[in-house]
């Protein structure tokens, strides 16, 4: 099957050993916790609760240490609680860490004073520095994004089990896009307990706009597996494609299984929208509708770096809501980018123009809302949730139909 974005190392001489070394490497999420997590998403589906996804952008094989991981725990749980403190709704909690190592990219050239070199595409293939060497895909990296993982992710678990003895609500749980099909395919693992497999890389995979095709190798990985799983969704998706990669990845029409994740722009979002939510509703998917309003609002600021702006974010997700309102349907949160420190890759909130970006601009690759400029969002998305809330759910088509055996 084709496999679009990626890449290209197969003639590394330490290509075989390292995926030899993650097909044999103990699983990074045990299946039980897979189990758990897919329960509580069914649960969140059929209770109106509401799920917040977010981290960097490209995580950092330099940030993944115990005190990295800690801090960016706290800001996903206080922004989870300021969610469910104005909603008064359960947040179930998902970090994009653990393993959001490779990014699939628009362009694989770009220009560096005059010599055109690889495009970085994450620490899992190649290095953010700027040289036609350091940007050479290597094998290696895989190895060193598993181990990364599973640091994150025992932190991860530790706090997940604080928060349980606690009784606050779940999580965090973690998340990838699931690019990079030499690394996910070797993380596939059976459970012993009910012998389906599951993927042992991350409890929540996400396939991008740029490889969610229904006939190729990622959409058919993720087919494969038990785990709920994400699919993102740009404003040129026709809806006929998005209802392949329903019955691609959610043939029985399980609550809790599939996440769509629309990411039109705040331009594009009130055309395109609206017919692929009826197509799906119609289709009798159960799907949980997650708003990513990030992606589709980049833009190049004059001083040359990527920024978005937290009015059009903002905008977005608000659409978003009206139109999941306006079809009955449940919008399910928010999917989004978010710093654990005070970034300044975003405009709006303390980052007044395009002017201050170049003040604190780590992002690897898209810019970050810094803690600050989330909580904004997440307020403006609260503001009439509490009050209006989704309408009665449709029924008919959008009810969940049986399942022949
Ligand atoms: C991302 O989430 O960082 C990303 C690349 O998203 P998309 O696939 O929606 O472009
Ligand atoms: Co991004």
């Amino acid at each position: 099957m084709p496999a679009v974005q990626q890449p290209d190392w197969q003639d590394h001489p330490a290509y075989a050993e390292t995926c030899e070394a993650l097909a044999s490497a103990p699983p990074l999420v045990p299946p039980g916790e897979v189990r758990g997590f897919r329960q509580a998403l069914s649960e969140l589906a059929s209770t109106d609760g509401l799920l917040l996804q977010l981290g960097d952008c490209a995580e950092s094989l330099y940030e993944c240490t115990p005190r990295h991981t800690s801090d960016k725990i706290e800001v996903i749980d206080r922004l989870g609680d300021r969610l469910s403190e104005l909603t008064g709704r359960n947040v179930l909690r998902v970090g994009r860490m653990a393993g959001q190592f490779a990014k699939p990219r628009s362009q694989a050239t770009e220009w560096h004073d005059a010599l055109s070199i690889p495009s970085f595409r994450g620490h899992m293939i190649n290095s953010e520095l700027a040289a036609p060497g350091t940007r050479k895909a290597d094998p290696r990296r895989m190895w060193w994004a598993y181990e990364a993982s599973d640091r994150v992710q025992r932190v991860l678990r530790a706090h997940r089990e604080g928060n349980r003895r606690a009784a606050r609500t779940e999580g965090p749980w973690s998340s990838h896009e699931a690019l990079v099909v030499d690394y996910e395919s070797r993380l596939i693992r059976r459970d012993p307990d009910t012998g389906e497999h599951y993927l042992a890389s991350t409890h929540l995979p996400w396939v991008g706009e740029r490889t969610r095709r229904s006939a190729e190798a990622h959409v058919a990985l993720l087919s494969t597996v038990v785990n709920p799983v994400g699919c993102k969704i740009g404003p040129d998706a026709d809806p006929d494609d998005v209802l392949r990669v329903c019955e691609a990845l959610d043939p029985q029409r399980d609550p809790g299984r599939l996440v769509l994740i629309p990411r039109m722009g705040r331009d594009r979002i009130r055309e395109s929208l609206p017919p692929i939510v009826r197509a799906v509703v119609n289709a009798g998917h159960p799907v949980l509708w997650l708003s990513d309003p990030m992606h589709g609002n980049t833009v190049k600021a004059s001083v040359g770096l990527k920024t978005r702006h937290l009015a059009d974010v903002v905008t977005e997700a608000l659409w978003f809501r009206d139109i999941l309102d306006q079809q009955r349907q449940h919008a399910a949160g928010l999917h989004i980018e978010v710093a654990a420190t005070d970034v300044t890759e975003c405009v709006g909130g303390s980052v007044a123009g395009e002017e201050d970006l170049a003040r604190h601009y780590t992002s690897l690759c898209d810019p970050r809302l810094n803690p600050g400029q989330a909580t904004e969002l997440i307020e403006a998305w609260a503001k009439d949730t509490a009050t209006v809330g989704p309408g009665p759910r449709r029924s008919g088509p959008s009810a969940r139909p049986e399942v022949a055996a």
